[in-house]
This record gives C-alpha cells, structure tokens and sequence, in this order.
C-alpha cells in the first residue's frame, strides 16, 4: 500500500487539502497526517504543536481558537505558489478523501485525553472506523483508544530497534492492529514474525528508490514515503 506521508509532502505543503489531493491524483492508497486540539477543541491537521514552522501564525494550537487558525496561511512557507492554504479540520480532509483509501491519523500529544475522545467521536459520527488506522508514539494514548472503542484499529509507532516487535505488540491487553517502525530500524525478520502473526507493517518514512524497494522486498503490507507517485511508479514497473 502506497501511503502519502502528511500528504504528497515532498511536493507540496504538509498536511494541507493540496498535499492530500496530490497524494490521491499521484495513486496513493493511504493517506497519513497528524492531529492536535484547538482551544475550541476542534481536531485540526498539523504535525507540529505549534504554528512556527508550517504557517505565518506563531504559538500553541491549543492555545487559538479555530477561527485563529483559519486566519493564518500554511502553504506560502513551502513555496508562493501554495498561498492561500490553510490548517484543515480533520472534517475537511475526511470531507476529501474517499472511503476506499485508508487514512492514518497520527495522534501527537494526548491533550490529557481529550483528543482521544473527541477522535472516537468523530470516528463514530464519520461512520470511518474501519478504514482509519488511529498510531502515536504514544502506545498508552492508543491502548485507551482502544479501551473507548473496540472497533478501532490501533497503530504502534517506534523510531527504536525493539528486540522482539510483534512480541511487544501482542502483550497489550488489547489487539493491535500495526506495527509503524521507523524504517531504518526494521528488518526482514521482523516483518515475516509480525505478519505471520496477523500483523500489519506500515514503516516510516521512506523515500531513496532502493529503501523503497528494500522495504517492499520486506514484504511490508505498506510504505509512509513524501513522494507516493515515485512509490507508485517503481512498483509499475517491477
Ligand atoms: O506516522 C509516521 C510518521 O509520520 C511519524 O513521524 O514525525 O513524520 O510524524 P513524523
Ligand atoms: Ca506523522
């Protein structure tokens, strides 16, 4: 499965409606992003906490309220032609995307729990739960996700070589769905034990053409890569 990391990132501004509707034109079949709370508690679509980086407004995104956001661009920063984007609502990309392609929302902080009610509510409500990977570094934010809502399919990423993956997976007390590895720390081992267990493997965030090609060698059930159209490409023509 061809995943389009916080949309077809390498071409265009992260996370925004663009970078997710050129993900799709490039064949992508998955779509990863990144979630925090607004001071509304609307879930918006940003990879950082704060508005730095990705967008001409500054500060916490918990601390503005929706209509803050709206105000600030997040596409000039990457080049001037992407003026005029904004931060989306999580509705907004869902709104985009259809429901044959699967959506990875990554959760990055916890908000105390309360992004993770908000997120079952919205999963709920968007009728979306079977084909949203919920991840996060955060394996306890999932495992309570997974308390919430049974039908929710949970994600575990891990930027470390872990010495036993599927093993670490399967002492949850609740299932996990995938396993989300940094790419560089996985190995053919790993993912032959974990699917043979029933496993999904879904590496991050692979982009060198012979990366692309180790991992699928691997046998991985999909790739994370900022450029989904090379991805898609090399696979035509194996
Ligand atoms: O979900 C995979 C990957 O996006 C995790 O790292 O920093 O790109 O959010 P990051
Ligand atoms: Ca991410």
């Amino acid at each position: 499965m061809i995943i389009a990391h916080r949309g077809a990132k390498g071409m265009a501004p992260e996370n925004t409606l663009t970078a997710f509707r050129l993900g799709l034109t490039q064949g992508c079949e998955g779509i990863e992003l990144d979630i925090h709370l607004t001071a509304d508690e609307e879930i918006v679509v940003c990879h950082d906490m704060t508005l730095d980086r990705t967008t001409n407004g500054k500060g916490l995104i918990v601390e503005k309220s929706l209509s803050e956001i709206k105000t600030f661009d997040a596409g000039h920063w990457f080049d001037e032609e992407f003026k005029g984007e904004t931060v989306p609502t999580l509705d907004e990309v869902f709104d985009l995307v259809p429901d044959n392609i699967m959506i990875n929302v990554e959760v990055k902080y916890a908000y105390e729990g309360r992004i993770e009610r908000k997120l079952v509510e919205f999963l709920r409500r968007r009728n979306r739960l079977s084909n949203v990977i919920v991840s996060s570094f955060d394996h306890k934010c999932v495992r309570r996700i997974k308390q919430m809502e049974s039908e929710a399919k949970i994600g575990l990423l891990y930027q470390t070589a872990l010495l036993d993956p599927t093993a670490y997976a399967r002492s949850f007390d609740v299932e996990v769905y995938s396993l989300h590895p940094y790419f560089q720390m996985l190995d053919s081992e790993d993912v032959l034990k974990a699917t043979e267990s029933g496993l999904y493997v879904y590496p991050y965030t692979a982009n060198e053409v012979k990366d692309l090609l180790k991992l699928t060698d691997f046998g991985v059930t999909g790739i994370i890569t900022d450029f989904p159209g090379k991805l898609k490409a090399l696979l035509q023509d194996r």
